[in-house]
This record gives C-alpha cells, structure tokens and sequence, in this order.
C-alpha cells in the first residue's frame, strides 16, 4: 500500500479551524477582511509544508494508483515551475551581453578530443578535472528513465528503472575516474541527486553548491546528452586562475558594469555573501570550452570544475529544449562507511524529507555525543540511491 506522510499538514489544519472557527479573525471588527488573511496565512503554511516535506510523495505508490497521478501532475508543475523561477533569478543577477563573443569564439570539445582511456582525479581537491567520453550504449535507458522523469513519475516501477538506469550510467563514467589513482567500483558509490529537465537552466559561472552539504567528501558529476537540434544551449567549461582548491563553492557573477563579483556559492536565500570584486572580467583571465556533445555523449567532472549553462539563447531570447541529465555521485571514504555532513545547507532547507531521513542516520556515541571525523558530524547513508528519492 502506498504511504502517505500527512502529519507535517496537521498543524496548519488545526491552526486554521480554530482561527476560522474560534472568531479570532474578527477580532477588531476585520469580519471578512480577517478570515481572507487568515485562509492565506493557513494556505501559505499549507503549501509550504506540501511542497517542502513532499509529503506527497507516493512512497511505494503504482502507476496506476490515483495518488500516483496527482503526484504526477503537480510535482511535474511545481518543478517546471520551480527550473522557470531559478533560471529567471539567475539570468537577472548576471548580465552576459557584453561576454557573446567570447563565447562565441571559444573553442569546442567533443569526444574526439579525450584519450577513451585516459581517467580524471576526483579527489576533492582536484581542480578543473573532466573529460567527455561515448556513453551511447546506455543511451536508449536513460531515454526509457528520461520519459518518467519529465512526467515526474516517482512510482515503485520508476524508481526502480532509474536506479537501474544510475547504476549503469554511474559504471559507465567509473571508468573515466580515480581518486589519486585509486580506481571506483559501484560499491564505493552514493548517488546524489538526479536532475532531468528541459531548457540551459543554470547560466552562471560556478562549482556545485550542494556538495557544501557533505564537506571534505570526493565527488564527481555526470552530465548526460539526450537532447539538443540547436548549435547552441549546451555547457560551457570555464577556468580561471582565481579558483583555489581550498574555496568553498563559488559563483563568478557577470555584473552590468564589465565587473565581476566572485560570491560564496551557498544557496542563501536573498543574497549570497560577497568574496571578491574583479574590475574587469580579463582581471580573472577566464578560458571557456563549449561541450560540443551529441546525444549519448556524456561529461564527467570533479566536483570544483566550473562550468555554466550556455547563457547565449538567453541573451537572445530563445527558447532552449536541450534535454541532458546530471547525477552527483559521492564516494564513500577509503577509510570508514560514513560520510562527514553538514546539516545546515540552505538544500536541504529546501528538501527537508531527506534531511529528516539522514538526520536518524547521524552517528552518536555511546554518550549521546556526535562521532566525528575532522570535526563534521558523520552520516551513515542507508543505501546507494537513497538520495535520488528527493530531487
Ligand atoms: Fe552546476
């Protein structure tokens, strides 16, 4: 039977009755004015808790249940929804006019250009580390996945093609990796987050954000082509001496004046925090490589490589359809089967079930006190594709 979590809508159900009901709304003689408040303020905690806990989701849920479908359809929306309203945000914090013909006149990387044999260093500190190589022959999976995961179909049956799918991506790319010439198995493997979506979502210069959230840990990312008719809309690789294999995540952010503002990449939710100003973008000597991938071509890259979402379509306003996936994987220490964690990622601010999940994962000691390994707590994660349940 599929499990539901309603609990999280209890509180703001509650609240609700008893301010509807209990005549607090007309206190001060705001009659209709007072419940309308009161509806949004209930509606506002409503959704907040609908959207954030997911509560929704179908755990265990069939394809053919109707709790699966309108899982569905508003996931699917509120994903769209959300993609829109990050890359809208996005586009407006970095002005990337000025910047057309740099890109334009960058050179291109397609498959030719890597050695297949050759692998990348994904040790956590390792720096401006990828390669593209042929994953063709997974390809016609991933498409099978790809149709579930644009209808946002988290059924039993989906979850299990695409964590099929993940295993056989993530084998693909092991070959291309190593952690100072320690080569990968599965096994050493946590999937972190699965993102499919449609459009050049994420055009600013910048190393992923989310991996703040398990700090010290080696990673890596995959990111899949499936789909792209247009010339342009796919990736840039960026490089620039300013990135120090000691900096937390960063954004380089094209300001209107020729400026560039480099600002600690953590997801705040108004501004992140300054770093560094650079008078002239030429200041941080930037090289970019545009991924000339076609479908079935795949791209894997240590986790503080900076890369950016194709920002040209935007600046001429063009619709992108370009459809690819990406797959954070963490790897799990040589040493222990715990990965250091810090709780307090504005992600999982924004995905609060897994951190809920993980939270009981924590390890203590004997005395109710944290187990720690240079100085971040450490969590046991439950299994390999655990975390792309959430995202
Ligand atoms: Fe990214």
């Amino acid at each position: 039977m599929p499990r539901v979590e309603l609990t999280p809508l209890v509180p703001p159900i509650l609240v609700g009755a008893v301010f509807w009901h209990g005549g607090f709304a007309r206190v001060g003689g705001f009659g209709a004015i007072g419940r309308l408040a009161v509806a949004c303020g209930c509606l506002k905690v409503f959704g907040e808790q609908l959207f954030l806990n997911h509560f929704f989701l179908p755990s265990g849920a069939t394809r053919r249940s109707l709790v699966g479908w309108a899982h569905r359809k508003i996931w699917a929306g509120w994903t769209r929804f959300l993609m829109r309203m990050g890359t809208q945000h996005i586009v407006s914090i970095n002005t990337w006019d000025h910047m057309v013909p740099r890109l334009d006149s960058s050179p291109g990387a397609s498959t030719a250009d890597f050695d297949e044999a050759s692998t990348i260093n994904v040790a956590q500190d390792a720096m401006q580390q990828w390669k593209i190589f042929d994953a063709s022959p997974v390809l016609d999976q991933v498409k099978a996945c790809m149709e579930d995961a644009l209808v946002a179909d988290q059924s039993a049956e989906a979850e299990a093609a695409k964590a099929k799918m993940i295993d056989s991506v993530v084998s693909a790319a092991l070959k291309h990796v190593h952690i100072e010439g320690r080569s990968l198995t599965l096994d050493d493997c946590f999937v972190f987050q699965c993102a499919q979506e449609r459009g050049a979502y994420f055009p600013n210069i910048h190393w992923d954000t989310e991996y703040m959230a398990f700090p010290d840990c080696d990673a890596f990312q995959i990111w899949y082509m499936l789909e792209n008719d247009q010339s342009t809309g796919n990736m840039f690789m960026a490089h620039t001496p300013d990135l120090q294999s000691h900096d937390l995540p960063a954004r380089y952010l094209m300001q209107k004046d020729g400026s560039v503002q480099k600002v600690l990449h953590n997801a705040a939710p108004h501004e992140e925090c300054p770093l560094r100003h650079f008078k002239s973008v030429d200041d941080l000597d930037f090289t970019f490589t545009y991924l000339d991938m076609k479908p079935g071509d795949c791209m894997v890259m240590s986790k503080r490589t900076l890369h950016t979402s194709d920002p040209r379509p935007h600046v001429l306003g063009e619709t992108i359809k370009r459809l690819a996936m990406n797959v954070r994987v963490l790897i799990k220490p040589a040493d222990r089967p715990t990965f250091g964690i810090w709780p307090h990622h504005q992600y999982f601010a924004m995905n609060a079930k897994p951190l809920k999940q993980l939270e009981k994962a924590i390890e203590k000691h004997e005395d109710g006190q944290f187990v720690r390994v240079n100085g971040h707590k450490q969590v046991k994660i439950p299994s390999r594709h655990f975390l792309i349940a959430f995202f």
